[in-house]
């Protein structure tokens, strides 16, 4: 029996459609996602009844891209991987659904992914074209970090599927504190890359609060951090203190500040959980933030630090994507010897503990 088998994948939880071929967990072969940016743009965030919509139009020519920009045949596909939770449900039942109705359809395994579990698959994977150094299959036991517009979890791995959460937000996503200070300092949403770009130009002239939570805490919080810099932008309520003018200069140096601390919060809550778990070998990083400029550096110089493999997504899958749903779905397989879930396989609109 081939270890090694060809699974297609298919993303529908939020507002990306996408779909992947992948050989053997790690190597994709195409990966396509069709963004609905534009869709959204005007109503500043993502709506539900428009994405689900926009995802039963766009789900089978996206397989059927993935399929032909892979070389392979619809009937070379070995089994099917489902990004089944977390998400919007009319999204999720969209995806899940057609999933369900291809596996069935090619008579092989249907299986359903944890969305943000799957992110922490991302930084295995090999591109078509990618050197093969720094990618595969990682070394366990290994600490888990999903930075995204919608979590922020940090998990322990003892294997590619045999995951735990050991802390998360309690409240915003730092990818969400990332696009409500862009709005802050008036740059258009999803605002995280722009933040950055300025953050690079800027000086770190403040320091803004980074959130400790009790002593061992592994949780997050990023919701005074983005007060802060709402203070210095319109001023503390109440007071009477002259704000001064959001100029360039003043943009920059306060993108450059609340970066600092954004990235301080992620790398002191790694640091706590590196102590708690003395016997981690590797860094497994994923999620749309982790394409940020400091989170690379910073990760980097801990890794290097502490002696880890750090193993950060290609920029390309640090958002959301179909080749870590198919390359998870593909270890969850072999794990339980090709067994699938069978087609009362549920779309879920949570994530697992
Ligand atoms: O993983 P993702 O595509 O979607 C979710 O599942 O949430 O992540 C999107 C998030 C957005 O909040 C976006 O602003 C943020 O990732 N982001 C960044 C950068 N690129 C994307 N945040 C900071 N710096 C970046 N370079
Ligand atoms: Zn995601």
């Amino acid at each position: 029996m081939s270890v090694e088998r060809l699974v297609l994948g298919l993303e529908t939880s939020c507002d990306e459609t996408a779909a992947a071929v992948v050989r053997g967990g790690y190597e994709v072969r195409s990966s396509v996602v069709a963004s609905q940016d534009d869709l959204h743009a005007e109503y500043r965030g993502v709506v539900p009844e428009i994405a689900g919509r926009a995802h039963a139009e766009r789900v089978l020519p996206v397989a059927r891209a993935a399929v032909e920009r892979a070389g392979v045949e619809l009937g070379d596909i070995e089994a099917v991987a489902v990004g089944h939770r977390p998400g919007l449900i009319g999204c999720l039942l969209v995806g899940v659904s057609a999933a369900k109705a291809l596996a069935w359809g090619l008579g092989v395994p249907v299986v359903g992914v944890d969305h943000v579990r799957a992110h922490l698959h991302a930084g295995l994977m090999r591109l078509p074209g990618e050197a093969e150094a720094g990618r595969g299959a990682a070394e366990f036991p290994a600490l888990g970090l999903v930075i995204s517009g919608g979590h922020t979890s940090l998990y322990r791995l003892d294997s590619a599927t045999g995951i735990t959460r050991i802390g998360g937000t309690i409240d915003d996503a730092v990818g969400e504190a990332y696009d409500k200070v862009a709005t802050l300092l008036g740059v258009p949403f999803p605002g995280g890359p722009r933040v950055d770009a300025l953050a690079q130009a800027g000086e770190a002239r403040w320091a803004l609060p980074v959130s400790r939570l009790g002593a061992g805490s592994l949780d997050f919080s990023f919701s005074g951090l983005k007060t802060a810099v709402r203070y210095l932008v319109q001023g503390v309520p109440g007071s009477e203190e002259p704000v001064p003018a959001l100029d360039e200069a003043r943009r920059r140096d306060l993108a450059a500040s609340f970066q600092r601390a954004a990235v301080a919060a992620l790398t002191l809550k790694l640091e706590r959980a590196l102590e708690a778990h003395g016997d981690v070998r590797t860094l497994l990083v994923g999620g749309g933030v982790s394409a940020n400029s400091r989170v690379r550096s910073e990760l980097a110089r801990l890794a290097a630090e502490r002696g880890l493999s750090l193993r950060l997504p290609a920029l390309a899958l640090c958002v959301d994507n179909a080749a870590m749903i198919a390359g998870l779905g593909h270890e969850l397989l072999a794990s339980r010897g090709w067994r699938g879930d069978g087609l009362d396989l549920t779309a879920t609109p949570t994530t697992a503990s």
